[in-house]
């Protein structure tokens, strides 16, 4: 067993392995859970079977995503009972929507669960895994750690600033929870009500990651639109503000923001659109569905006509902009008729990129108690048929870069030497042929190649990125 801070000789490396299902707020979370349990001397490890805290990052959306929980608490257990004959602890941890929904009968379900916590309770993992440990040194049985409910103090005042040492492009919360209750989802639910964080705290992290060599930041919220922080006057801003402000950080190339809810889009937000080249012309504004019925039915606040005003608008701000969406199928109702109306819908935007699901009825929300359920079958036409669509219009999005030049921020080495990969501004991969050093760096790139999930590309002459760019501003119109 490797010895812990308690016995004074220092952090010997534990081994901490997280393993992330879901949103990218979780993959934020997981990256904030390892940032508090490393004082306590605890390395990411490479997979379970090493691992002394073993933590399950988990997601609750669809019924598919909570099943996958159990079926990897099965197969961990049996490494917690080989590992135990090996004299060796291991703390399993369930974090996450699906802790969040049902912890209790998780602890019951699944007795060798040593610690079961909520999204709200991360700052006080390392008191959590203290607690486990102890319980499962005396022996005790059903001695489960719960920590479920929502805390007063916000999880942000207290874990400590994300300090990403490498990575171009990185994830940063600036809001969590829902207020919205859509028929059909959990999140209000699991992550608690809207929340946003004060506007110094992020520009203080957004400052950290930069100075480490961030150069991209995607801003997650489940609502990330209906911001509301409040800045150094202690006054509220939205996120068309914020946007304005991080902007303003020397270094910082781009900024993304998902998912943002089409109610929340405001004016100053598209104003941001026009004015700021840092914000990306690509956003993520899920519809899920384009009949006025089954929008009122789902709550979402809007009918398909404002949708399409709000696209106008931004559209009419900045003209490049491309979208990207999430659509349901045979939620409970939808009637073919509903269902050619988000076929419709599709065909007015054109998407550059979309994700659909069937609809999942989730225990305790209003939708699963709804008449008119729609059979499996059905659900599974009616989304073959909106994937085809969308897939054709993702495909001629893709080969519209054909030919065109495009700013390309360089993220890592691609499969072959001498080759980097980057993104564009609509976040498509893009292969290079360009130095190692450049990894960081802008660059204009020409668009030759064009795969179903990436394109291909040269350096125009010229425009070659030379180490030690970092800090100049480069980006595209
Ligand atoms: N806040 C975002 C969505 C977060 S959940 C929004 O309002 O758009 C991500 C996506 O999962 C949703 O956009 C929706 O398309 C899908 N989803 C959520 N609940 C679902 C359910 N019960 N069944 C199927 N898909 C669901
Ligand atoms: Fe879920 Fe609706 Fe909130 Fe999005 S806006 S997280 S779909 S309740
Ligand atoms: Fe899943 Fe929770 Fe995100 S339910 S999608 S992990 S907010």
């Amino acid at each position: 067993m490797a010895t812990n801070l308690a016995d004074g000789l220092g952090p010997l490396a534990k081994k901490l392995f997280i393993k992330t299902y879901g949103c990218q707020m979780n993959v934020y979370d997981s990256a904030r859970m390892a940032e508090v349990l490393a004082p306590l001397g605890y390395a990411p490890g490479e997979g379970p079977e090493d691992a002394d805290v073993v933590i399950l990052n988990t997601c609750h959306i669809r019924e598919k995503a909570s099943d996958k929980v159990y079926s990897e608490l099965g197969r961990l257990r049996l490494i917690k009972d080989q590992r135990a004959e090996d004299g060796q602890q291991t703390v399993i941890a369930v974090a996450g929507c699906v802790a969040q929904a049902e912890g209790e009968e998780m602890l019951r379900r699944a007795p060798y669960v040593d610690i079961v916590l909520g999204p709200q309770t991360y700052h006080r993992l390392p008191e959590m895994v203290a607690r486990a440990h102890r319980a499962s040194q005396s022996g005790e049985r059903g001695g489960g750690v719960l920590e479920t409910e929502f805390p007063i103090e916000s999880k942000f005042d207290h874990l400590p600033l994300q300090r990403q040492e490498s990575g171009v492009s990185a994830f940063l919360s600036i809001q969590e929870g829902c207020d919205k209750f859509c028929t059909f989802c959990v999140v209000p639910y699991t992550r608690g009500a809207e929340f946003s964080r004060p506007v110094m705290q992020i520009v203080a992290e957004a400052e950290a990651l930069v100075a480490g060599g961030v150069r991209e930041l995607t801003l997650l919220g489940q609502n990330v639109n209906a911001y509301h922080g409040l800045n150094a006057e202690g006054r509220e801003i939205g996120l068309g503000s914020l946007a304005r402000r991080l902007a303003e950080i020397n270094g910082l190339a781009r900024i993304r923001y998902t998912t943002s809810h089409p109610r929340d889009v405001d004016d100053d937000l598209i104003a941001a659109h026009g004015d700021l080249p840092e914000l990306m012309p690509y956003l993520h504004l899920p519809v899920q569905s384009g009949s006025d019925r089954i929008l009122e039915a789902m709550n979402r606040g809007h009918d398909a006509e404002s949708y399409l005003r709000t696209i106008d608008r931004l559209r009419a701000a900045r003209p490049d902009l491309a979208f990207s969406c999430d659509f349901i199928v045979g939620f409970p109702g939808e009637s073919d008729a509903d269902f050619e109306a988000t076929l419709d819908l599709i065909r007015t935007v054109e998407y550059a990129q979309a994700y659909s699901f069937k609809y999942s009825s989730r225990p305790g929300t209003p939708a699963a108690g709804m008449p008119r359920q729609v059979p499996e079958d059905v659900k599974d036409a009616r989304l073959a048929r909106l994937q085809a669509l969308l897939m054709e219009q993702m495909t001629a999005f893709n080969e519209a870069s054909l030919g065109t030049t495009c700013d390309v921020l360089f993220e890592r080495p691609g499969r072959h030497s001498g080759q980097l990969v980057g993104r564009s501004p609509y976040n498509q991969a893009v292969h290079v042929d360009a130095p190692g050093h450049a990894v960081g760096d802008m660059a204009t790139v020409f668009i030759e190649t064009c795969k179903s999930h990436s394109l291909g590309g040269r350096l125009l002459e010229g425009d070659r990125p030379e180490s030690g760019a970092r800090d100049e501003k480069r980006l595209s119109a």
